[in-house]
């Protein structure tokens, strides 16, 4: 069968930077010359001290080392604010929309910088220098973008931690980097419901030490305990200091976040992304990807919690002086009509979500859509998951009324920014696909062994040499950093997710190879949720997987083994539901349960997750070999006991 394919609409192709020629030649000079590229690329940006060096990168699995322009300076809030200033001060730089539908408003670059000054001089005065780490703890409000620019404007470097994790999770990625000080509201606010941000930090703040500072911001105006003499009100400390700031100097490699994400071991892992090849990627990507001009409003539905919220809510827009909208709510608060209704609202040009949003939105009825006009819209983008061609149809025929080209866009957290990609004006679509690389970006298909395969093939998913967005080292681990990434194909940096390249040359993501389970685009270790399930008292074992889901892409399935004696009750599945939200929070509440007297185990006790994938799929009849197993009996009785899931 062949695969559907959407052409380029002609006024793309005119009007677009690129159209095909221009992606052809311009993919081609980026890697055959990557510093001639590159060096030119990276005059986007405003320099302290212009780069004499441009790429410096070894994956040699013995010393690998990612440099980037790597003697030039810069500040990432001085590219994101001040230079703006001079044309566009009167300009929206951020439209917030709050979580009522009734609340609004617009934040000039003019208003920007000042609020990112005042920001940047409390972090001061509560004794934050060049290279210290902030923790960030914030809902989607303009603040939580003031904080992060203030952040890079002091250098200091941020982690932010999405606002739905639990004070357990919240602890452990302020004791990994080591935070002396916490920005948090009094509570958030999503989908009309209160959500306890501050209580949360001082659940968290029982469990680590060593953090001086909680700076709150008033969101909701709850009442919120304070500690005195460590817990401040933002809105009293800003009135302190003045709205100007001075940028600290940062060298192109000195670090401008960590933000933690999971792996298919152990914890979260403290993913290190710097200043100048960050800057120069996030904010090329977003130009070319989204082909944003002068004037269009940009919408990207991500929370600044994860890396998409970063690059393309924050730095990418913000260094191209794009005005970007930033949503506090759900998509489907007050109705499944909302997002659709924000875009008539602000007349937004260019929206950017999850297939999971898409395929939640479609379940709702086309009416919710079609009562609205849309008219502004002129391209949509896709994130986080692969997108089933039937979402991708009617994300392309009802919402973009087949006028508006949308771009799969396929990257990583650890990639800093987009590597495959549409072009709008450039590239012929196929439902499903994400397409061609981006500049400077080379993929290849590696087999099992780690050999490269050409052509229509399908096979693990490498990038075989640096870009200048890519994460350069995980914080505090640089051995894990090499482990994970670089040691399983000798010489690529391996992807974790398997893909397929059809005949002509376009990439179709498969998902994750490893113990990652992707659930509503949000990204899950299964070793995170076993370890929380074992640390009940009454479980004795756990092996968590991913299974298919119509709505959340994957859904977390997991076998539980219960301490002798312990009766497996419908109550107690409840109980399990509701400690994993409390251990991780609510994003990794398992979907179903399945109580298992054993697993299947090899002869040496290694979990066969293989099997468990396969039974959780319903696919029985493929299970494999099952003959390494220490008591292949544990596998029937699986099979039997798969009704009592839920
Ligand atoms: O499996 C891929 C999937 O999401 C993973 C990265 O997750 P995270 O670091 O949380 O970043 C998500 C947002 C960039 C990838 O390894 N993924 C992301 N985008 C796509 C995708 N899978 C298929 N198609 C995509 N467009």
């Amino acid at each position: 069968m062949t695969d559907a394919v959407i052409p380029v609409p002609a006024v793309m192709a005119d009007n677009a930077y690129v159209n095909n020629e221009a992606y052809l030649a311009m993919y081609k000079h980026s890697v055959e010359d990557p510093d001639g590229f590159w060096g030119e690329v990276g005059k986007r940006l405003d320099w302290i001290k212009p780069y004499t060096k441009v790429k410096n990168t070894s994956y040699d699995p013995h010393n690998v080392s990612i440099k980037w322009f790597e003697d030039g300076v810069l500040n990432v809030s001085a590219n994101c604010v001040d230079r703006h200033l001079a044309t566009k001060s009167d300009q929206v730089a951020i439209i917030w929309e709050g979580d009522n539908p009734a609340e609004s408003k617009s934040i000039t670059y003019r208003e920007l910088y000042e609020n990112v000054c005042k920001f940047a001089n409390v972090l001061k005065a509560h004794g934050v220098k060049k290279g210290d780490r902030v923790t960030i703890y914030l809902p989607m409000i303009p603040e939580a973008a003031y904080a992060m620019l203030a952040c890079a404007r002091v250098g200091a470097i941020h982690s932010i931690v999405f606002a739905g994790f639990s004070p357990d999770s919240l602890a452990g990625r302020v004791e990994d980097c080591d935070s002396k000080i916490i920005l948090t509201a009094d509570e958030g606010l999503r989908g009309g419901r209160k959500v306890p941000l501050k209580t949360n930090v001082d659940a968290a703040l029982e469990k680590v030490s060593g953090v001086t500072s909680v700076i709150v911001v008033k969101r909701t105006g709850g009442d919120v305990p304070m500690t005195d003499g460590r817990d401040y009100f933002y809105d009293a400390e800003a009135a302190k200091v003045s709205a100007d700031c001075p940028v600290e100097p940062m060298n192109a490699e000195d670090p401008l976040f960590i933000l933690y994400t999971s792996g298919s071991t152990g914890k979260p892992k403290g993913v290190l992304h710097t200043t100048g090849g960050y800057l120069v990627y996030a904010s090329m990507t977003h130009q070319y990807v989204f082909d944003y001009h002068d004037g269009d409003v940009y919408w990207c539905t991500a929370d600044v919690g994860w890396v998409t919220g970063h690059s393309y809510i924050v730095y990418g827009p913000l260094a191209n002086g794009a005005t970007t909208l930033m949503f506090e709510g759900v998509p489907n608060y007050p109705s499944p009509a909302r997002c659709w209704e924000v875009i008539d609202k602000h007349n937004v040009n260019i929206f950017y979500t999850a297939p999971t949003a898409i395929r939640a939105l479609m379940g709702a009825g086309d009416e919710h859509v079609t009562k609205t006009s849309r008219k502004s819209l002129k391209l949509l983008g896709s994130v986080g998951e692969p997108i089933n061609p039937e979402a991708w149809m009617w994300y392309y025929n009802v919402v973009g009324e087949k006028r508006c080209p949308i771009v799969d866009t396929w990257w990583q957290t650890e990639t800093g920014g987009i590597l495959i990609t549409p072009l709008p004006g450039a590239t012929i679509l196929k439902p499903g696909s994400a397409t061609r690389p981006f500049f400077g970006v080379e993929p290849a298909i590696v087999d099992a062994e780690g050999g490269i395969l050409e052509g229509a093939t399908e096979g693990n998913l490498v990038i075989t040499t640096s870009w200048p967005g890519q994460m350069r080292t995980i914080y505090g681990d640089h051995e894990r950093f090499v482990q994970t990434y670089f040691t399983t194909y000798k010489g690529y940096y391996f992807t974790g997710d398997g893909c397929r390249r059809d005949a002509d040359g376009y990439y179709w993501i498969t998902g994750r190879v490893d113990d990652v389970i992707n659930v509503s685009g949000h990204r899950m270790g299964t070793a995170e949720v076993e370890s929380a399930l074992v640390a009940h008292p009454k479980v004795s074992e756990a092996a968590v997987v991913g299974y298919p889901h119509d709505l959340k892409g994957q859904g977390i399935y997991c076998y539980v083994t219960l301490m002798d004696g312990e009766e497996p009750t419908d109550d107690l599945k409840k109980e399990l539901r509701n400690w994993v939200r409390s251990e991780i929070g609510p994003i990794a509440s398992p979907d179903l349960i399945q109580f298992a007297p054993g697993l299947p185990k090899t002869r040496s006790g290694k979990i066969m997750r293989r099997i468990l994938r396969k039974i959780a799929e319903d696919e029985f009849g493929s299970l494999g070999d099952t003959s390494t197993l220490a008591d292949p009996g544990v596998v029937n009785d699986l099979i039997d006991n798969r009704q009592n899931r839920k």
